[in-house]
């Protein structure tokens, strides 16, 4: 680790000597600030008059990935495909039947399409409402503060259809990471990200200028709650970070806060009927959680913005995207090993990463399937062992919180491998102690379950929602390592 951090400090001060040397400074946002953005002012088009070539490279967040080495995550390669996890993924279809991410769900792509990709997707993923924007719009806070708790709830296409037109479909905006004034990167969502960092004894006051570089992002790349009332409309929206500290935000926690709270249950899944939570994109509760990197004081930005140069002049890359996208130069800052040995080491972990993915998400789904068949006999007027029936129910909750939580994170384990691979075994545990309890509670009422249980995976993966989308198996992910032949 020292050996590392001197070769860092060195390589810096070399860097910047360089850059002195030819009569530049190293950049700062503060630094290159010119002043003179008008406050509210949200059109990036204007703020790229004066900061054209950040405006450049942000621009570029259209643009389909440069090399398509991602393995993984396939949303912005040049073929213009559009990558559906469902497919890629069958086990998820089955779990997320009976509302909008069972319906349509697709790898994400670039900042420029977050609204553009909203007005695609199958009209089921906006129901919640205006809430919906909170991370898709820069004109979010302005919203809220106008619309007070009337946002959360109100039809989507009306809160959207109050953002002027031709900023309607706008990326991530400047504004979201920047102050007008100084340029310095400031939180814009202080009504969302403010509340859950104070809840996990942080004061957003007293960030670091690296915690504020993984923290801006926090404002998006994060799970979060809509709160429902009994019409089950939106009423709120807060990230479940209560009872976790900074550096430490766990998966154990946040499933405590949702079950909590009858209000948090924003859905009803098809299969087994229980109401249950969500966990969306936690990149930044698992990236935070004591990774290797994060505890080496490295940020998001680091590998998501690295340096690069704008005809010769040294800028942040403002073409936030995949580093297997950019040819590893972000990691190239810190690791002198060669770009295709760090990919190599990216892909290893992702590979055991989806093995366990699929072994805990088919366990998960076999035991949906079983207390699907369960409910039926229930249903029947069979006796089934209360107890047996009630821990097994638990678990199984247990195992889908995980199963969800890895499967949106969108890094497929990297941000943290040792804590995904803790999450996902636990979640396998969880799984087949549920199935084994089922199986008691069923021979213990005279009913015989085969071995093996059928999914009838085609039955949640075919004519899904408006679209009717279909199963697209050349997508699908199969174990890499190889083991798992028969689920
Ligand atoms: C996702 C967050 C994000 C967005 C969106 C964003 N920036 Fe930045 N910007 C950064 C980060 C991070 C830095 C690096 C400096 C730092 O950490 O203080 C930076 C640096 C800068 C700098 C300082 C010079 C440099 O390149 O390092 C300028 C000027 C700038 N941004 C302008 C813009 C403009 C103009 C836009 C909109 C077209 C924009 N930024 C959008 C995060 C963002
Ligand atoms: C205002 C909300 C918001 C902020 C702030 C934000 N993101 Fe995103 N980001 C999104 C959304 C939404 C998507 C998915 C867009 C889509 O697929 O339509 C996304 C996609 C991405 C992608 C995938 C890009 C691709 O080409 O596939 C990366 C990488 C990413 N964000 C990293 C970051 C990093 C790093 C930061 C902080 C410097 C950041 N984001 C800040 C909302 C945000
Ligand atoms: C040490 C480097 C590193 C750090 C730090 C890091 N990431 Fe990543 N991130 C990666 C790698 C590697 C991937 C996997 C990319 C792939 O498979 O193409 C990734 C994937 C992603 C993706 C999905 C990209 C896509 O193309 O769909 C998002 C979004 C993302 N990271 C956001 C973040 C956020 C937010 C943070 C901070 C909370 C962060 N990352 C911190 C390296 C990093
Ligand atoms: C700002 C510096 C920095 C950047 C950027 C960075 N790393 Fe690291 N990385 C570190 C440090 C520090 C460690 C811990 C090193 C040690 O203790 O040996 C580390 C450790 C690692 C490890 C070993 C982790 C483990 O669990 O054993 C891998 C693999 C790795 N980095 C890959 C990458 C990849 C791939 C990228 C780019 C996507 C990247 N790093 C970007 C600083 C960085």
């Amino acid at each position: 680790m020292k050996k590392i951090f001197a070769a860092f400090l060195l390589a810096g001060l070399a860097a910047s000597a360089a850059l002195v040397a030819n009569g530049i400074l190293p950049l700062t946002a503060a630094s290159a600030a010119q002043g003179g953005i008008a406050d509210n002012e949200l059109d990036p088009a204007v703020w790229g008059k004066q900061y054209p070539d950040q405006y450049k490279l942000w621009k570029q967040t259209e643009s389909p990935s440069p090399t398509g080495k991602s393995k993984y995550k396939r949303g912005s390669l040049t073929d213009r495909i559009t990558y559906d996890k469902l497919s890629e993924f069958p086990y998820m279809a089955l779990l997320f039947n009976g509302w909008g991410f069972g319906s349509e769900y697709n790898e994400p792509r670039g900042h420029a399409y977050m609204v553009r990709d909203q007005l695609e997707i199958d009209a089921s993923r906006l129901k919640a409402g205006g809430v919906c924007l909170t991370c898709k719009t820069p004109y979010a806070p302005k919203l809220r503060k106008e619309m007070g708790a009337e946002y959360y709830k109100q039809p989507f296409h009306d809160v959207l259809n109050r953002i002027p037109e031709k900023n309607r479909t706008l990326g991530v905006a400047c504004s979201d990471c920047h102050n007008n004034q100084d340029m310095s990167l400031r939180i814009s969502r202080t009504f969302t990200l403010t509340p859950a960092l104070k809840d996990i004894g942080k004061n957003s006051d007293k960030l670091t200028d690296k915690e504020t570089q993984s923290v801006i992002c926090a404002q998006c790349h994060v799970t979060y709650t809509i709160e429902k009332d009994k019409d089950m409309k939106s009423v709120g929206l807060f990230f479940p970070w209560q009872g976790s500290k900074w550096g430490n935000i766990s998966i154990e926690n946040i499933i405590k806060k949702i079950r909590r709270n009858p209000a948090y249950e924003e859905w009803k899944p098809g299969v087994t009927g229980y109401k249950l939570g969500y966990i969306r994109h936690p990149e930044f509760e698992m990236f935070s959680n004591n990774s290797i990197h994060w505890s080496a004081g490295v940020s998001c930005v680091d590998c998501h913005m690295p340096p690069t140069t704008v005809d010769g002049r040294s800028v942040t890359d403002h073409r936030v995207m995949s580093p297997l996208n950019n040819n590893m130069k972000a990691c190239a800052q810190c690791h002198k090993q060669s770009p295709e040995w760090l990919w190599g080491q990216v892909i290893a972990i992702q590979d055991r990463v989806v093995s366990l993915m699929l072994r805990s998400g088919y366990a998960t789904a076999t035991v949906a399937k079983l207390l699907e068949q369960t409910h039926k006999l229930q249903a029947e007027g069979k006796q089934i062992d209360k107890n047996l029936y009630e821990k097994a129910k638990y678990y199984y909750i247990e195992a889908f919180y995980r199963c969800n939580f890895i499967g949106a994170e969108n890094s497929v384990g990297f941000h943290n491998p040792t804590e995904a691979l803790r999450i996902l075994g636990d979640a396998t545990a969880f799984a087949t102690k549920a199935e084994a309890l089922l199986r008691q509670a069923l021979a213990q009422a005279g009913v015989n379950v085969p071995l093996k249980v059928d999914l009838e995976l085609n039955k949640y993966l075919d004519n899904r929602g408006q679209k009717k989308l279909k199963f697209r198996p050349e997508q699908e992910f199969k174990d890499p390592t190889g083991v798992q032949i028969n689920f």
